[in-house]
């Protein structure tokens, strides 16, 4: 018998490829109006952050993995920057919101030359993929050398009243919203799949052993969320 998402948020490891992909179609339409909901438009300003710590010259190629609705291509055009859009979402792809050209591919299998790219972000993709060794890899594959990657992604604050305030609205006002919008089975894996990330000290180690150096991470708004600047080494 097929996994059902309705009876368990969180699928097995061989699925979850193929669960995310679906879960990611059915979503596609009212996606980002609940983004914009959820986070009372904190997102958009945590891609503008992303955004501007790439630090790419003036019309440098920038490829948005797991570009999903296209706001950080978007927000990459409106800085100069020359972004492409990566998905494995067809749905996601068709509520594509920006002028930005398409891939429609794997995050762990990049259809891109090696050393090709001035720029890599990936907004809130982390813990969908279904493992992150390969995505990192890619990543330096495809990056010049001295070329920056950012990973913005949600995260757990530090600070016990704000780690509990979060917590509550998370776990049970975040999927209470997306049922009555979207879909109750796809806003209960949000909040669960946290599960996949690993520890901060982890992730870096990850990220530095994949080829890159100088990994930096912020906190964004009182931890809720974070972004991971990194460089690719040089040769
Ligand atoms: C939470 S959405 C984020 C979308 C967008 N980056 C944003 O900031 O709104 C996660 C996206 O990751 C995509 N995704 C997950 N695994 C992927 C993979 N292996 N290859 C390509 N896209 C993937 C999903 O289709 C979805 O569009």
């Amino acid at each position: 018998m097929r996994y059902s998402q309705k009876k368990d948020p969180l699928p097995p490891f061989s699925e979850k490829a193929i669960t995310v992909k679906e879960m990611f179609d059915r979503i596609a339409p009212r996606y980002d109006m609940l983004n914009r909901l959820m986070t009372f438009g904190l997102d958009m300003r945590w891609r503008k952050k992303t955004v501007r710590s790439i630090k790419t010259s003036s019309y440098g190629t920038v490829l948005d993995i797991a570009c999903g609705t296209g706001d950080l291509c978007e927000s990459l055009r409106k800085s100069k920057a020359n972004p492409i859009g990566l998905d494995f979402s067809r749905g996601m792809l068709n509520s594509f919101n920006s002028k930005a050209p398409l891939i429609n591919g794997d995050a762990l299998k990049i259809p891109l030359r090696d050393s090709s790219v001035d720029g890599v972000t990936c907004g809130f993709a982390l813990r969908n993929f279904h493992d992150i060794h390969p995505f990192l890899e890619e990543t330096a594959r495809i990056l010049k050398p001295g070329a920056r990657l950012a990973l913005l992604e949600v995260d757990e604050p530090k600070n016990a009243f704000i780690k509990a305030g979060h917590s509550f609205y998370f776990n049970k006002v975040v999927p209470f919203i997306g049922g009555l919008f979207s879909d109750k089975a796809a806003y209960s894996y949000l909040p669960h799949s946290v599960i996949y990330l690993p520890k901060e000290n982890e992730l870096i180690e990850m990220i530095q052993s994949s080829g890159f150096k100088n990994v930096k991470k912020f906190r964004l708004t009182g931890g809720i969320a974070q972004l991971l600047i990194a460089e690719k080494v040089e040769n």
